[in-house]
């Protein structure tokens, strides 16, 4: 990993598909990964991690549900919200948005249950940049 400053911007300027993170730097065993979205994802659920996502640019919605029912966490740009581990969610973002993750290495996109994955999908535990 590079030990030089990483541009973000640059960054995600550097690829286009949706739903298909890249890491951009590694902090101990978790990866900081930034993506292209739009549309929705897929109803998923990480067993054992929480989830933390920064929109970046554009607007982005969380659908979460749990014991409490469904609700939707509407995020705009530099705000933060943590999936806890176990909880069912699916992003979205009919405009499109760029978004940062940050989760242990290895996580997979659509956790260990999920729905079916929809062809637009990338399921991967991320790409490098
Ligand atoms: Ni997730």
């Amino acid at each position: 990993m590079t030990e030089q400053p990483i541009d973000l911007t640059a960054a995600l300027a550097r690829f286009d598909e949706l739903w298909s993170p890249r890491i951009v730097a590694r902090v101990n065993d978790y990866d900081v990964r930034v993506a292209k979205v739009a549309g929705e994802h897929v109803w998923h659920a990480h067993a054992h991690t929480d989830e933390f996502f920064l929109v970046l640019k554009g607007k982005f919605r969380l659908a979460v549900r749990d014991d409490q029912g469904e609700r939707a966490v509407d995020l705009a740009p530099g705000e933060i919200f943590v999936v806890p581990a176990g909880v069912e969610h699916r992003p979205a973002a009919p405009d499109g948005a760029e978004i940062l993750m940050f989760e242990p290495t290895g996580t997979s996109t659509v956790g260990e249950r999920h729905d079916p994955v929809p062809a637009h999908v990338d399921v991967t535990t991320g790409h490098p940049l």
